[in-house]
């Protein structure tokens, strides 16, 4: 059995952390921060434009255009593509209320469909019911850092514009094809823990359309054209301001370091945990899984983290409502197409477990133990 009663002192493991991540870069970090502050230009500048073209070079894009956070890449990604009053967009709705919040704030209408049992990403083959003449776009979300099967989704939806949620997904693949150059439009959340962060909020869109390009360029910047002073749409001001993009230029060069790290806990998981009665994550179904988060199934969920936090394990349920069932929708409309029969069922038994790439192996071996041992009985 494994015995995990006399390690509770030691120091509590969370389920996401990035301290130790900035210690070891904080050098590049600080460097980053200089150029800035000793540049003359807080927006729109070098910093901003060389990140949006290295980004853009990593997904295999023609461009990136960098947004105050992800929110607001899916909101005017939308806005870029004309989605608006009266139209219908279908996601999933097992995901960050952003995702359906972004289709509501443009006055179109989430639609909302089931996803597949093994990977929790929007399931092809509910669209056939979800189709109406009213459908503007897609929005697959790559949930928990799998993409989800855009191939399989333009085959069953053709001629329907698709805007990835790549929030969960810097890094990962479809068929070795990036997360972000799979569909007409992406949108990438740099919130500080995900995959690939800032030191703050931001974002970012990528195309290989260059006409939706102009548009997001226009959308972020009050909508003004090359021009300085010439308004011609009503945008907004959500750029992604020098200091981030400097930050996230250094935290690039790391990511596929990040990856390679959250994909070593990971495995240590799946091979410790395989014997529990846990379902654990489908792994790379679809292509390259890069472990947002290590989410689990269990019967006993709610026991199961209690037991894990009183044993100085951080587990941590994401998400804990579907959105149609959040609040906010009870003023605003959506529609639910089919039965939502694998997503119902997820809140009750979702859980993640501690993942980020600079878990040592003797803690990621420390929380296994913490979960066998609650199958254990002990
Ligand atoms: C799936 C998903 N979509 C969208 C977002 C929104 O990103 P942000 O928090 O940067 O606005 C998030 C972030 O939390 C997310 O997880």
């Amino acid at each position: 059995m494994a015995d995990v009663s006399q390690k509770t002192n030691l120091p509590p493991i969370p389920v996401e952390s990035i301290h130790r991540y900035h210690l070891k870069i904080r050098d590049q970090l600080r460097t980053a921060f200089e150029e800035v502050l000793e540049g003359d230009r807080f927006t729109l500048g070098v910093q901003l434009a060389e990140f949006e073209r290295e980004f853009a070079t990593y997904c295999g894009t023609f461009s990136a255009v960098g947004v105050s956070s992800g929110t607001t890449a899916l909101t005017l990604g939308l806005r870029a593509l004309g989605v608006g009053p009266g139209d219908e967009v279908i996601t999933v709705p097992n995901t960050y209320v952003a995702t359906a919040f972004a289709i509501t704030y443009v006055g179109a209408t989430p639609v909302f469909v089931d996803v597949d049992p093994d990977t929790f990403n929007l399931d092809p083959s509910t669209l056939a019911d979800a189709l109406s003449e009213k459908t503007k776009a897609i929005i697959p979300v790559h949930m928990y850092g799998q993409c989800a099967d855009v191939d399989a989704i333009r085959a069953a939806a053709p001629g329907i514009p698709i805007l990835e949620d790549a929030a969960h997904a810097h890094g990962a693949d479809l068929r070795g094809k990036s997360a972000g150059s799979l569909g007409e439009l992406a949108a990438f959340s740099f919130y500080p823990t995900k995959v690939m962060g800032a030191l703050g909020d931001g974002g970012i869109t990528a195309t290989s359309n260059a006409e939706l390009d102009a548009k997001l360029r226009q959308l972020r910047y009050m909508g003004q054209t090359t021009t300085k002073h010439d308004h011609e749409i009503l945008g907004y001001q959500e750029r992604l301001d020098e200091m981030q993009a400097a930050f996230l230029r250094v935290k690039l060069g790391q990511l596929a370091s990040q990856v390679e790290g959250r994909r070593r806990v990971a495995a240590i998981y799946d091979e410790r945990l395989s014997a529990t009665p846990l379902a654990l994550p489908a792994k790379d179904v679809t292509g390259k899984h890069v472990y947002y988060m290590y989410t689990v199934l269990s019967d006993e969920r709610e026991a199961l983290r209690t037991f894990l936090i009183d044993h100085g394990v951080g587990a941590q349920v994401v998400y804990p409502r579907l959105v149609n069932e959040q609040g906010a929708y009870r003023d605003h409309p959506y529609r639910v197409a089919g039965e939502l029969k694998v997503a119902s069922t997820l809140p009750e038994r979702i859980l993640n477990l501690p993942m980020w790439a600079e878990l040592t192996d003797d803690e990621v071996h420390r929380v296994a133990s913490t979960v066998v041992a609650f199958y254990e009985g002990s």
